[in-house]
């Protein structure tokens, strides 16, 4: 035998030398809600370690946030007011807008602060757009998702991230944010969104789960791989800077798809769900949660991603650190 594979996984320091994948801090996102009221830091019952922060407790989570070596962070809003067309969505005083000015202003240029930009937080029925009926009318819900982040840039965000999976909403952001003086300010796509059943910790988070039927009619359908293709490319198209996929874990063979198809920077989100179902699991003994945390990353990575979001982000960041 002449060719002996084991040769390079002898030790520790050798492996380590020949990996394939290297997982950096400076590409981690870390998701935080942000929510009305005062003193307020409520632990999320379905993501615990997540919380919900008023505006006054957030700027200690995200000095924690930086302190960790996080320094990109989302940011998603949970208004006190819900209506019809989500007014608090894109309104100047939205919970959003304040959180993001004040954050800009205690941490400047060492945060990157991106936002979520979408209706379902805002609309009493949960949708992800307007309607007419039963249904979310697209275009007219295009006008809004353009107002709520030209408002978030307004209010200081460096990068807006449209989740809404409206057909044409890049191209309308890109246009008003383009009117108002913000040529270069980037928008990161959630393309290639899955209708998932992962997202249903978040929804218990954000208050957003829809009061009737579901996102089929404009997330996609998980069976899906060419088409995730085409939203990719639609969306570059249309303006996006990055591309990103959601969820991660099932959907590691589009994240490599996206990845050698198309010439952006691709990021992946390891949404709620997957969080949830690794803290439950840890906590009942049946899996060791920092080696599955480092190893889910990892796949991640591999896969092709540039950028990770994801709840565990802290975390990772120290894995890092300890040189895992
Ligand atoms: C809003 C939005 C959702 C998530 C990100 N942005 C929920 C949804 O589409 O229902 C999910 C994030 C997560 O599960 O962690 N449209
Ligand atoms: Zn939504």
């Amino acid at each position: 035998m002449n060719i002996r594979p084991r040769r390079l996984r002898g030790n520790e320091i050798l492996r380590k030398m020949v990996r394939e994948t290297r997982v950096d801090k400076s590409s981690l996102i870390y998701p935080v809600f942000v929510k009305e009221g005062t003193g307020i830091k409520e632990e999320i019952p379905t993501m615990p370690g997540q919380y919900r922060y008023s505006i006054d407790t957030l700027l200690k989570g995200l000095e924690e946030t930086l302190d960790a070596g996080v320094s990109k962070v989302m940011f998603f809003g949970i208004p006190d007011k819900k209506d019809e067309v989500g007014s608090q969505a894109y309104a100047k005083d939205g919970i959003v807008q304040r959180a993001v000015a004040k954050a800009k202003e205690a941490f400047g240029d060492d945060l990157y602060l991106i936002t979520d930009v979408c209706m379902c937080e805002y609309t009493s029925h949960g949708h992800c757009g307007v309607l007419c009926g039963h249904e979310v009318e697209n275009d007219k819900t295009l006008e809004l998702l353009a107002k709520t982040a030209l408002s978030h840039v307004q209010a200081g965000a460096d990068m807006v991230a449209p989740s809404d999976m409206m057909d044409g909403r890049v191209l309308a952001i890109r246009n008003l944010l383009d009117e108002n003086g913000y040529k270069e300010a980037p928008i990161m796509s959630y393309a290639v969104k899955y209708a998932s059943a992962f997202y249903g910790p978040f929804r218990d988070a954000a208050g957003s789960a829809p009061s009737f039927g579901d996102r089929k009619s404009y997330q996609m359908d998980y069976h899906n791989r060419r088409e995730g293709l085409k939203e990719a490319l639609l969306d570059v198209e249309e303006g996006a800077d990055i591309i990103m996929v959601k969820p991660a874990l099932s959907y590691l063979d589009i994240i490599r798809e996206v990845k050698n198809e198309l010439h952006v920077p691709v990021a992946a989100y390891s949404v709620s769900g997957e969080y949830a179902m690794v803290k439950a699991g840890a906590k009942l003994g049946y899996i060791e949660e920092d080696k599955i945390i480092c190893e889910m990353a990892a796949g991640a990575y591999r896969a092709g991603t540039d950028i990770y979001l994801t709840y565990f982000a802290k975390e990772i960041a120290k894995y890092i650190e300890e040189g895992r």
